[in-house]
């Protein structure tokens, strides 16, 4: 082998309920497929056998917040031992519907959990030598790409009208989401340099458009990718 493997690289897809990202990840996954890249392709809660289980009582069994931001963030920790760093080591794409962001906009703007704990709870998830023996002990793995569907809540509420049983977060009122939605734009603000805003109240072309102008702009794909819907 001439060339050198490639370096992993971790994207994630936020946005409130109803904000369309599920086709939009499969088909940058295989954006990236048709351009010889290995994927994982994952999701919070969730991603491995414990943290489904986990996932399935937080969407399902009524907790407190504090409890809420403690489940959400053991799923991340054995999703990120289990799957993430291990896929990254491999010079692998990870594509994770939702990670981090989803945390601090649902149980943190949401629910109203105390913002500055969520910080020291999301250093303490992803931080470490278990993630990988060679990381300094000060890294703290997040995701290098943070696409971010960005919907008004009250259009989410319409698309979400038609959908199947909502779960404990679906069943939420609209200024529940409205505040989600904050959490998101809050997040963004400071993190500019992961995070690129999606117009996600337009035609699933342009929204593509989006997608795939920035992840070619980053060298991470080539223009090819942008011809495909
Ligand atoms: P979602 O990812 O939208 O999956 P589906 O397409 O099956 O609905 O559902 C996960 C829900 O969990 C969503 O409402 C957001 C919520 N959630 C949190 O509240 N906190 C978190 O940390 C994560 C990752 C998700």
């Amino acid at each position: 082998m001439s060339t050198a493997s490639p370096k992993g690289l971790f994207i994630s897809f936020e946005g409130i309920d109803g904000a369309g990202k599920s086709s939009h990840i499969a088909g940058l996954a295989q954006a990236f497929r048709d351009q010889g890249r290995v994927v994982t392709l994952t999701r919070e809660p969730g991603g491995t056998p414990l943290a489904e289980k986990l996932r399935a009582l937080m969407l399902h069994d009524a907790m407190d917040p504090l409890t809420e931001a403690l489940i959400a963030f053991a799923a991340r920790r054995d999703h990120l031992v289990q799957v993430i760093e291990p896929a990254l080591a491999r010079g692998e794409v990870v594509i994770s519907d939702r990670f981090t962001d989803a945390t601090f906009a649902y149980q943190g703007a949401g629910r109203g959990f105390d913002w500055n704990q969520l910080s020291v709870l999301e250093r303490m998830a992803q931080t470490g030598t278990a993630l990988q023996a060679d990381l300094a002990s000060s890294f703290m793995r997040e995701p290098d790409m943070t696409l971010w569907f960005d919907l008004p809540a009250e259009v989410a509420a319409v698309r979400l009208a038609t959908a199947r049983v909502p779960d404990r977060f679906e069943a939420q009122p609209g200024e529940f989401f409205a505040r989600v939605a904050q959490g998101y734009a809050q997040r963004a603000e400071a993190a500019p340099q992961r995070f690129v805003r999606v117009d996600a109240n337009t035609s699933r072309e342009a929204v593509w458009a989006q997608i795939a102008q920035a992840v070619v702009g980053k060298g991470w794909l080539s223009s090819a990718a942008e011809s495909k819907a």
